[in-house]
Order: C-alpha cells, then sequence, then structure tokens
C-alpha cells in the first residue's frame, strides 16, 4: 500500500516537507489540489516524469500539467507571457483554470510528451501551494488515477488505484472542493480555444477575452486526454433523460445503480446514489458517486442526464459523457 500522510489544514509541515524531498530525489508524490488529486513529480526531471506515466500508464503521448505557484514561475516555462495570460492568472489563478502556451527551451520535452507548447495552472488548494512553495519549483501532475480511469478527489481514492504501489506517497488533504478537473484553453493562436470545460466556464472566459472557440469532444484532438472514453467506470454505464428514465429502469432487468437527482422512481432491485440539485455540489459529489457506484457490483450504473446545459453544467455533462462514452452528434 502507500503511504498516505495527513496533510489536512496545513498542520504537519513536515509531511509537506518530506513530500518536497521525495520530489528532489526524483520520486512521484501523490497532492491534493481543488480540482482533482494529482501524480506530480520535477517538470525538470525527465526520469522523475517518465516515473509518472509508468505508473499510471498514461500513452506517452499525452502531455502534463506543469503546477506553479504564481505567474513569475509560470514564464520560465514558457516562450511569451502576453497581456491574455495576465488577465487570466490575474482573474483566476490560484485556480482552476491551465493556460496552454508555447513552451520554453529550457523545459524538458519529457515534460510536454514532446509537443511545442505546455500546460500552465497555479492551484489553489493550500496544500498543492505548500508543496510547490518547498519544493521551490514547478510540479508536473496528471490527476493521480489511472489512466483512462475516474479522477480521484480523495486520498483513499488515489490509495485505491495505486495500491499496489509501496514507495508512493499520498499528501491527504480533504476531498477537492471543485471536484472536476480544470478548464484548459490553448492560447498558442489568435482565438483562444477552450480545450476541456470546467468550473471556470465559457461564460466566464467570454466576458473577458471575447470570442473563444469551443469545439465538439470529436474534434478535440489538439488536448488527447481529451479524447472520449476518459474518466470511464469499468462497469457498464449509461446516461438517460430524466423523462426517459421511469421506462428504462422498468426495461432492466438486472440491478442498476441509479446516479440521480430525483431518486423517487428508484426501486427494488435497482439502487440509488441522490445527486445534488445544485451545480456545485453535483460537480464535487461526481466522481465520488462514480466510484462507489462501479466498486458496488451491480451490472450497470444508470445516470439521470441533468436538463442545465449552460455554465459549469456544461462541463458536468462533458464529464458525464466521457464517463458513459456518449458522443454528441457534430
Ligand atoms: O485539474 C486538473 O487539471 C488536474 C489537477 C491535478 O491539476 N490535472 C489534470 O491532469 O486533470 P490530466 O493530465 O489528467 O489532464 C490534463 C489535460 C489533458 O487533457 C491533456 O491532454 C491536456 O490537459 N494538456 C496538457 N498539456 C497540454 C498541451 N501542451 N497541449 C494541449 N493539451 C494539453
Ligand atoms: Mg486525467
Amino acid at each position: 500500500m502507500p503511504r498516505i500522510l495527513d496533510v489536512h489544514d496545513l498542520g504537519n509541515p513536515s509531511a509537506i516537507a518530506e513530500a518536497a524531498r521525495c520530489l528532489r530525489s526524483g520520486a512521484v508524490v501523490a497532492f491534493p489540489t481543488e480540482t482533482v488529486y494529482g501524480l506530480g513529480a520535477d517538470t525538470f526531471n525527465p526520469l522523475a516524469i517518465d516515473k509518472v506515466y509508468d505508473l499510471k500508464g498514461r500513452p506517452t503521448d499525452n502531455p502534463l500539467i506543469a503546477h506553479v505557484l504564481d505567474e513569475a514561475q509560470a514564464m520560465r516555462l514558457v516562450a511569451h507571457w502576453d497581456d491574455r495570460c495576465r488577465t487570466l492568472a490575474k482573474s483566476f489563478w490560484p485556480g482552476p483554470l491551465t493556460i496552454v502556451l508555447k513552451k520554453s527551451p529550457d523545459v524538458p520535452s519529457e515534460a510536454t510528451a514532446g509537443r511545442g507548447t505546455i500546460a500552465v495552472r497555479a492551484p489553489k488548494h493550500p496544500v498543492a501551494r505548500a508543496l510547490i512553495e518547498s519544493f521551490g519549483s514547478p510540479v508536473s501532475a496528471p490527476s493521480a488515477n489511472r489512466s483512462g480511469h475516474i479522477s480521484p478527489t480523495r486520498a483513499s481514492h488515489v490509495a485505491q488505484d495505486f495500491a499496489s504501489c509501496d514507495d508512493l506517497l499520498i499528501l491527504d488533504g480533504s476531498s477537492s472542493e471543485v471536484g472536476i478537473e480544470s478548464t484548459v484553453v490553448d492560447l498558442t493562436g489568435e482565438i483562444p480555444v477552450v480545450l476541456r470545460p470546467g468550473s471556470i466556464t465559457l461564460e466566464m472566459l467570454r466576458e473577458l477575452m471575447g470570442e473563444i472557440e469551443q469545439p465538439t469532444l470529436r474534434m478535440q484532438a489538439g488536448s488527447p486526454g481529451t479524447s472520449l472514453a476518459h474518466y470511464a467506470p469499468t462497469t457498464r454505464t449509461e446516461l438517460i433523460d430524466r423523462a426517459k428514465m421511469p421506462d428504462r429502469l422498468a426495461e432492466l432487468s438486472e440491478p442498476a445503480l441509479v446516479l440521480a437527482r430525483d431518486v423517487t422512481n428508484v426501486r427494488p432491485p435497482h439502487r440509488a446514489i441522490g445527486m445534488p440539485g445544485i451545480a456545485e455540489d453535483y460537480a464535487k459529489a461526481l466522481y465520488s458517486a462514480l466510484r462507489e457506484a462501479d466498486a458496488s457490483g451491480c451490472i450497470r450504473i444508470v445516470i439521470e442526464k441533468p436538463d442545465e446545459t449552460d455554465g459549469l453544467w456544461a462541463a458536468i455533462l462533458d464529464r458525464l459523457r466521457r464517463a458513459t462514452r456518449d458522443d454528441e452528434p457534430d
């Protein structure tokens, strides 16, 4: 089993110092961020980065996000830091916004899967910040799940996915506040492109930046990790309109685990996990609920599709579609 160190409320500075030492020695450390937990390594150490790919089983063409403390640290990683970057960083950093820019030649190509661009984000979570500060340099980290599995929002989720990794250190900083991964915005072209929707919504970005492109799921080849069939439970999972739920559940003879905001229609042999009605609460609960459903031994997971489509719901729907491989016609 991995080693878990409790760092709730930053009450354990020696644990942060130990984790920073691990990063310095080229080891991998799992740490909490406000979105999901990350599996971190020294951005400037190619061997450490390789370990992240090995541990996760991540395809080597899928680049990592470099986590920084602030704009000054981000500027060390990128070729140019312009007014658009300053505006976004001033508005949303520290926080769940990742910016893709041309990379600096100083960054090893391993840290960007060989790309000429790099994704940078300053996380808000105090433990993530304390770790980066104590380490003194950027930390590259994908979400701390096995590749293709559901992202982790608790230390126990990370421990489940990496149960066989005895030398992995996990910092436990309670459950992630946002619950879904950061918004990824590509600023390498003239018009910003949202590669992955998140809690910094399209509406919030448009207010600041004007025109923004948002490709459909199938078109998001610019960001390999945003291809379909990510974030998926291993149990067969489907997304059903609320109006069609009663008929669908009546049709299913084998027991299903149902994730729904309205659980009144769910009767045996099916079981329900109640989902919150407010988008922020739904996002925060989603991955835990999917993991719980996946571990329940049910034959099928059925998710009631939220009717809303704007703001944070757009990011939630994006994750639900990936979890159920339910592509939109485009
Ligand atoms: O909230 C988050 O972003 C979490 C926490 C740990 O910060 N991290 C995360 O990392 O979700 P990961 O690796 O699971 O997803 C990163 C996404 C992937 O879709 C990846 O393809 C994309 O960002 N990405 C990273 N670098 C990129 C680049 N240079 N160009 C385009 N997309 C990039
Ligand atoms: Mg991920």
